[in-house]
């Protein structure tokens, strides 16, 4: 019986971890037929965040939208809206979507994608049969509207825009980010944006849109899927809304040149604080590979199973769960020795030499000293003509201070730091052939999944877990288990 997890993405659940929700990593399943109530502790987080079923493929159809308003006698940093509207990108599966990763990963081969996009839980216009039910964001003129914009798609970046109305986006992940207009947002799976959108254009029905992203040779579903800005009032609306043009599905410049505009407030109401001495440095190649398939033959490329990897090593999703082997002391569940620098130096950007097309395969985490001022330098190897990768860390947000294309390189890479106003975020796209730099400082004890928010990509092994110490004091220890964690049931 397969049972489902929550995790409140973003969420940064300060020392505890216990009820983090990743299957197998922090908490055993929840068994069939009972509850289980879980306690939300917030840091500092304000804005929109999510939450989704973290056990397999059920975050498909399982997720929602935490909102976080500023503290009371506080106030956005940007005109207050006249409204706030949720729109969640999600997608569509015609059958059993459980089903779809139990297939791929039983055949070595790429899942199926699913059969549409959808805003707030509808395909839209574009597909058959559809229209009546399509998504109507109804609006006056004249007002300006905070939409709280969640990407809970499986596999696929998306470009998001609405027809005519420029876009100001305002916050990212839970923060505030400095105000960028733009006619379109590039938003990748795991993020959320706030954008405010005013509706000054002729009174009429203009197209919401989101379409993916593909950079790839990845399948990939590239239908728009479309909900409806419409104005009140009287007026003859066209027979179609009207249609954003939005970049091309493998336009990677406008993908790369969105996502470099981010940035934090840095402001004195919201300063930044990001580590400028790093004490832990950690260099991760993130891959999508293959493992052999042993006696049959795989559906995956030449004949083999697809994989994905961290370091080389294609995470195995333990029976025990890690916190509770970490806690414990049990032993055999996991090992520490994820790599701080990956065993195999190559061209990241074409290399595919056996080492780097078989991973390894284990349970490996990487233990991070508390308080530690932790850099990750994310190397995207584009073996295997990935996508870029989404990359996620649970317990924390993070500092984005770098990312280029190609191969990082140790003298000038760093020169391009942004140490000023870089965004604060939880989920980041590593590009599939260049490199991404993040930096936290390591101040919540426990354990923390850190993975490629494309659930396929995940599903391969593109995960670790990172594990952080206690500190001295008693208030930066993680908490004793509290005792409403479901049991761990033999299954
Ligand atoms: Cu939103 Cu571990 O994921
Ligand atoms: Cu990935």
């Amino acid at each position: 019986m397969k049972v489902l997890l929550i995790y409140r993405h973003g969420v940064k659940q300060p020392r505890n971890p216990w009820p983090d929700g990743p299957e197998n990593i922090t908490q055993c399943p929840i068994p069939a037929g009972t509850s289980f109530t879980q306690e939300l502790s917030f840091s500092d987080e304000e804005g929109t965040l999510w939450w989704h079923a973290h056990s397999d493929w059920s975050r498909a159809t399982v997720h929602g939208a935490i909102i976080i308003y500023p503290k009371p006698g506080t106030t956005y940093p940007y005109p207050v809206p006249y409204k706030e509207e949720l729109l969640v990108l999600g997608e569509w599966y015609n059958g059993d979507v459980m089903a779809i990763i139990d297939e791929a990963l039983e055949t070595g081969g790429d899942p199926n994608t699913s059969d549409a996009f959808a805003i707030n839980g509808q395909p839209g216009d574009l597909y058959d049969c559809s229209n009546a039910s399509t998504y109507r964001l109804l609006v006056n003129y004249g007002k300006t509207y905070l939409l709280r914009i969640v990407n809970a798609v499986m596999n696929e970046e998306i470009f998001f825009g609405i027809a005519k109305h420029n876009l100001t986006v305002v916050g990212m992940d839970g923060g505030y980010v400095k105000p960028i207009n733009t006619d379109y947002i590039m938003i990748t799976p795991g993020q959320t944006m706030d954008v405010l959108v005013t509706a000054n254009q002729s009174p009429s029905h203009y197209y919401i849109m989101g379409s993916p992203f593909a950079d790839t040779t990845a399948p990939f579903d590239n239908t728009s899927t479309t909900a409806i800005f419409q104005y009140s009032g009287n007026y003859t609306p066209p027979s179609t809304p009207y249609s954003p043009s939005l970049p091309a599905y493998d336009d990677k410049d406008a993908a790369g040149n969105f996502t470099v505009r981010l940035k934090s407030l840095a402001s004195k109401q919201h300063p930044i604080s990001v580590p400028l001495i790093i004490t832990e440095r950690i260099f991760i190649t993130v891959s999508v590979n293959q493992i052999y398939c042993a006696n049959e033959s795989c559906a995956g490329p030449d004949g083999n199973r697809l994989s994905a990897s961290l370091n080389n090593i294609s995470f195995v999703t333990p029976t025990i769960d890690i916190l509770q082997a970490y806690y414990r002391h049990i032993r055999g569940v996991y090992n520490c020795t994820f790599p701080s620098i990956p065993p195999y130096f190559f061209n990241f950007t074409g290399d595919v030499g056996n080492n780097t097309i078989y991973p390894s395969q284990g349970t490996k985490a990487k233990v991070i000293k508390y308080g530690s001022a932790v850099e990750i330098i994310f190397q995207g190897t584009n073996v295997g003509a990935a996508e870029n990768h989404p990359m996620h860390l649970h317990g924390y947000s993070f500092y984005v201070v770098g990312m280029g294309n190609g191969n990082f390189d140790f003298k000038t890479s760093p020169k391009t730091y942004n140490l000023v106003d870089p965004p604060l975020v939880n989920t980041i796209g590593v590009p599939k052939n260049g490199w991404t730099t993040i930096r936290f400082v390591a101040d919540n004890p426990g354990v923390w999944f850190m993975h490629c928010h494309l659930e396929r990509h995940a599903s391969w092994g593109m995960d670790t877990v990172l594990i952080v110490t206690n500190g001295p004091a008693n208030t930066n220890k993680m908490r004793e288990p509290p005792a409403y964690m479901p049991p761990c049931a033999k299954s």
